[in-house]
């Protein structure tokens, strides 16, 4: 990986902060890949200037122009494909066949997406609803969008922050994870030799309680979008709600996966293994409580089993690897200890749950892990755990599935899994998540919005929806009578 030349982009200049130094290390060896400062609150102010700055000429420009803009963008990422796939790697644990298949060419997707919605800003069409107007809808920019990204997929997230805000003629600051800044800078420096204006994507950098707050609690931001942990979520809410900025929060899940008695029990296993597994885990529509119809519960804990065992760990930059690390230690030590607490409390795992020893031991790997045994109230199957973990329950009918299936606190996506038409519909219908998938579990499109109910947050990232995040809709009546006295003056005086 090479070292970035700084570590913040302020209008369009890439330079160093000046607060206390931070690492960013390779998850799979322990190795510190680079050193940097992390921003402070005065650098934070200085991104905010530039955003603030270039805001007004960016939301004046064409959406031909920023369509422009964006589709260079998406030339100059595909320039630096393998560059932006060995940085993703080596910062955040990935296995490259991920970073390679997934994250980069979905990044680039995602762009390409957002180059041709920003010339498509619909609204409702001019009409006289009142008989003595014409209404017209205006979508404009909300302005400077202050916003949050966490470590799981660095330069996915960056690319979900940025484009909808910017095709939609905001400017933004950015602050990636403080352990994965590397793909958002390149994201940055991308975006100007495309020929985004200085000041309209700016990138700071530093931990969350520093820099972070400093962004999220200014007065001068128009919106702050954050994912995240829910418990951060929850206090960047409070600090939003101090100085009643708009708010977008994806706050991760804790999503189930249904099995139903008619099922292609195959494809439940190979659905429950790679939905659970993908990038070790660490994603918050990952695949993590699945409740199995009684009478298939044997067979599908015996093949998931079998099919965890058969996933290969290994270094990341290996073609062959199927599992890489988590994305920090901290994380490795949080999944261990969770899956503690729950084989304490009276689980059983029936493959995993361990740190591997030998040649992995010096990087954060964890095995897949399955556990079964586990009460529905219990901690392991009520909390993300982000990792390699997936609890199995048994359940005795549909209503019984659906219902514990919707009984945690989350509400980002879940899976059914059928070959009956009705229940598919059912339970498209009744589980509460901003993601049903029907016989499979995880894939996502650009053009689709994501985005959870419950405590997983509330608005859209991707697709045309998150345009209601980053646009406010104007109403603009005018007059068409051309009269002074208009007949609803008579409600305040008398007209005649
Ligand atoms: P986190 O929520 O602390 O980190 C996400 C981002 O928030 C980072 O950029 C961080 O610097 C920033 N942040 C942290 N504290 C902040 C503050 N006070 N003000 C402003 N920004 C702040 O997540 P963490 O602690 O790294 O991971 C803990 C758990 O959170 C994970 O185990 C997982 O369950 C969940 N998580 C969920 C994600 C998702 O995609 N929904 C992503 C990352 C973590
Ligand atoms: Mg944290």
């Amino acid at each position: 990986m090479q070292r970035p030349a700084g570590s913040h982009v302020i209008a369009g200049v890439l330079g160093s902060g000046t607060g206390p130094e931070q690492q960013v290390v390779d998850p799979s060896t322990g190795d510190t890949l680079w050193t940097y400062r992390a921003d402070t609150p005065e650098d934070v102010e200085r991104a905010i200037d530039a955003a603030t700055a270039a805001g007004t000429g960016w939301a004046g420009a064409t959406p031909a122009e920023r369509s422009t803009v964006c589709q260079r963008l998406a030339a100059e990422l595909e320039g630096i494909a393998e560059d932006l796939a060995q940085a993703e790697t080596a910062q955040a644990g990935k296995p490259i066949r991920l970073s390679r298949g997934f994250d980069v060419p979905g990044s680039i997707d995602n762009v390409a997406f957002f180059a041709g919605a920003a010339r498509r800003l619909d609204g409702m069409a001019a009409a006289e609803w009142s008989g003595t107007h014409t209404s017209t809808i205006r979508r404009e920019p909300v302005g400077v969008v202050g916003s949050i990204a966490p470590w799981n997929y660095p330069l996915q997230m960056a690319v979900w922050k940025t484009l909808p805000a910017i095709a939609a003629g905001n400017a933004i600051v950015l602050k990636p994870a403080e352990s994965t800044p590397v793909t958002t800078l390149m994201l940055a420096e991308a975006a100007s030799r495309a020929g985004l204006p200085d000041g309209v994507l700016n990138v700071v950098n530093g931990p969350g309680p520093l820099t972070g707050e400093a962004l999220v609690g200014s007065p001068r931001i128009a919106m702050t979008s954050f994912t995240g942990s829910t418990a951060v979520g929850r206090h960047i809410a409070a600090l939003a709600a101090a100085n009643g900025t708009r708010l977008h929060l994806e706050l991760g899940g804790k999503a189930p996966f249904v099995v139903f008695d008619d099922v292609d029990l195959d494809a439940a296993v190979r659905g429950a293994v790679a939905g659970s597994l993908i990038n070790a885990g660490q994603d918050c529509t990952a695949a993590t409580r699945a409740y199995v119809h009684r009478s298939l519960f044997d067979d599908f804990v015996s093949g998931v089993a079998d099919l965890m065992r058969s996933v290969r760990l290994g270094p990341t930059r290996d073609e062959d690897t199927d599992l890489g690390p988590l994305a920090s230690f901290r994380q490795r030590d949080k999944v261990a200890a969770m899956v503690e607490r729950a084989v304490r409390d009276g689980a059983k795992v029936v493959t995993g749950g361990r740190i591997p020893a030998g040649a992995l031991a010096v990087g954060a790997y964890y095995e897949p892990t399955l556990v079964v045994g586990a009460d529905q109230g219990s901690e392991i199957v009520q909390d993300e755990v982000f990792g390699p973990v997936l609890a199995v329950l048994p359940v005795d009918s549909d209503d019984e599935a659906l219902a514990l299936a919707n009984d945690v606190p989350y509400g980002l996506a879940a899976s059914a899994w059928t070959r009956g038409v009705f229940r598919a519909q059912r339970a498209s219908r009744e589980l509460v998540a901003g993601t049903v998938w029907i016989n499979d579990h995880i894939p996502i499109v650009s053009e689709m919005p994501h985005g959870g109910a419950k405590g997983s947050g509330y608005g859209k990232d991707m697709s045309a929806y998150s345009f209601d995040e980053y646009t406010q809709v104007k109403h603009v009546a005018s007059d068409i009578t051309g009269l002074a006295r208009k007949e609803w003056h008579d409600t305040v005086f008398r007209t005649r």
